[in-house]
């Protein structure tokens, strides 16, 4: 017999059918006579009971029924009499798959605290809270695919690894074949990349946008979706060193096309989420609610559901750079120092301190912030008609800050040029790229979302290594 799903047992309850069920052991009791077993296939957050008679089973089989251990049941659904559940399987057949010694198993029926399931990676699927962000991710992934799909938008997969430094000089992981301890060196004493396996020095990408652009001067509406890399040293709870980006790019463009599609997106993902993984997030919503428990009222945050709802029901809240330094400047904390960073006026680079000043307490929604100035953004960013700032945008939210950042793209050959080498951004290396402005350049436009940083946001976690299954960050890259 075919085994059937957990999920599909629990929203059908064909009472008297027979089932096959097959999935870990999260709890147990019972006594003498029976024992009662909650069993988890991570097709749902909820436990299927299962009720095994102990006459009808060698004693010696129970007793490897223990916490984590694996099991497949043949049993016949039935109405539950105890409370907790309204079906439950009684057992006629018992195999035990996979034992699981009780002495050494680290996962127990009670809660654990995030910074031991993280310690336990390798199993931390197992809790109920992973399991219900590992189910949200999927939905948002494929959520992700289906709003560009509906849209006419065509996914490319861009190199993970990759010849050109293109925006983040010094930040990049290398990719070398070459023995570290006996580098080849040329006649001058520098190390010789020739002789490394691509014939040149590598990385591994920081942003797939400047390839994704060439697909853009041809296909109209393209999209990439995949793992960048970054090795700042930034040990906060919003980065990591290996995070997943989409980043879709638009030709026939300009950038308030761009923040359109940013919020269309956004708040597709997030209704999506509301629709497809109610479950789960009024698990995560309670969870937030028990934590915050000792919190005075005042102190405490929306609740999950509310909080996404919320940023749904309203406009992003859309201003220029140098409007929301003005705000900044004369915000109370700033006039009293209580910034880490001081807003001292144009050209200050907001930290996130400042952009949920702007989103938690000033706006209380979301903003799209535009017209940063040139000397902070990068070099392919429109330039404006002032000659000051650039046609980029940022897309800010409570709890995160900066959740998107993207720009209308410079698509004048000579502008984006001379900027290059106003910036030692490397032309050669660039050759192609410069090429997209001399070959039917088009406007058009573009940004980042930060998969991991959309994750915070619908889950409501505070740590941003406790939504992506293996998080890598400065000193850790364990499993
Ligand atoms: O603002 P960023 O650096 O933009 C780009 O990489 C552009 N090439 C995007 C584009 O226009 N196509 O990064 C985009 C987003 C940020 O807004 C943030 O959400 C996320 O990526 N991000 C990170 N997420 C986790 N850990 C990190 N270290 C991150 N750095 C950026
Ligand atoms: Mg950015």
């Amino acid at each position: 017999m075919r085994r059937t799903e957990i999920k599909a047992i629990l929203s059908q309850e064909e009472i008297g059918a027979e089932v096959v069920v097959k999935g870990w052991v999260r709890n147990y009791r019972g006594n003498n006579f029976v024992m009662f077993v909650a069993l988890n296939d991570g097709s749902s957050l909820q436990n299927l009971q299962i009720v095994i008679d102990n006459e009808k089973f060698d004693a010696q089989l129970l007793k490897k029924i223990t916490v984590g251990s694996s099991l497949s049941i043949t049993g016949i659904i039935a109405k539950s009499e105890g409370k907790g559940q309204s079906i439950e399987i009684l057992a006629s057949l018992v195999e035990v798959l996979g034992t699981a010694n009780a002495d050494e198993y680290p996962l127990q029926p009670k809660k654990h605290s995030l910074e031991f399931l993280r310690e336990i990676g390798h199993l931390r699927f197992r809790s109920n809270t992973f399991g219900a962000i590992t189910r949200i991710r999927h939905q948002m992934i494929y959520a992700i695919h289906t709003f560009f799909n509906e849209r006419g938008f065509y996914n490319i997969h861009t190199p993970i690894i990759t010849g050109s430094d293109c925006e983040g000089a010094g930040e990049m992981f290398q990719v070398t074949t070459l023995d570290l301890k006996k580098p080849p060196l040329t006649k001058e004493g520098h190390i010789d990349f020739s002789e490394d396996f691509f014939g040149k020095q590598t990385n591994l990408t920081v942003s797939g946008q400047l390839e994704v652009e060439m697909a853009c001067m041809a296909m109209s509406k393209v999209y990439t979706f995949g793992p960048t890399f970054r090795a700042e040293n930034s040990n906060t709870s919003r980065h990591l060193a290996e995070f997943w980006m989409i980043e879709p790019e638009v030709a026939f463009a300009d950038i308030y096309d761009d923040m359109d599609l940013a919020e269309e997106f956004l708040k597709y993902l997030i209704s999506y989420a509301l629709k497809h993984c109610r479950e789960d997030l009024e698990f995560l919503q309670d969870r937030l609610l028990q934590e915050e428990k000792s919190k005075p009222e005042q102190d405490r945050s929306m609740p999950l559901i509310e909080k996404l709802e919320f940023v749904l029901a309203n406009d992003f809240q859309r201003l220029t750079y140098t409007e929301a330094i003005e705000i900044l400047k004369e915000s109370k904390p700033n006039k009293k120092g209580q910034f880490k960073y001081d807003v001292k006026g144009f050209g200050t680079d907001l930290q996130s301190e400042h952009e949920r000043y702007l989103v938690e307490k000033h706006f209380k929604k979301p903003v799209i912030l535009t017209g940063y100035p040139k000397e902070i953004k990068a070099f392919y960013m429109k330039q404006n008609p002032d000659g000051k700032t650039v046609a980029a945008m940022d897309v800010l939210f409570p709890q995160i800050g900066e959740i998107i950042g993207g720009s209308e793209r410079e698509a004048d050959y000579d502008k984006l040029y001379n900027r290059m080498i106003e910036m030692n951004i490397p032309t050669e290396d660039l050759h192609w790229y410069l090429d997209s402005r001399k070959y039917g350049a088009v406007p058009h436009a573009g940004f980042g979302l930060g998969f991991e940083r959309l994750m915070l946001f619908v889950t409501g976690m505070g740590n941003i290594r406790d939504v992506i299954p293996f998080p890598r960050y400065p000193k850790s890259a364990e499993f």
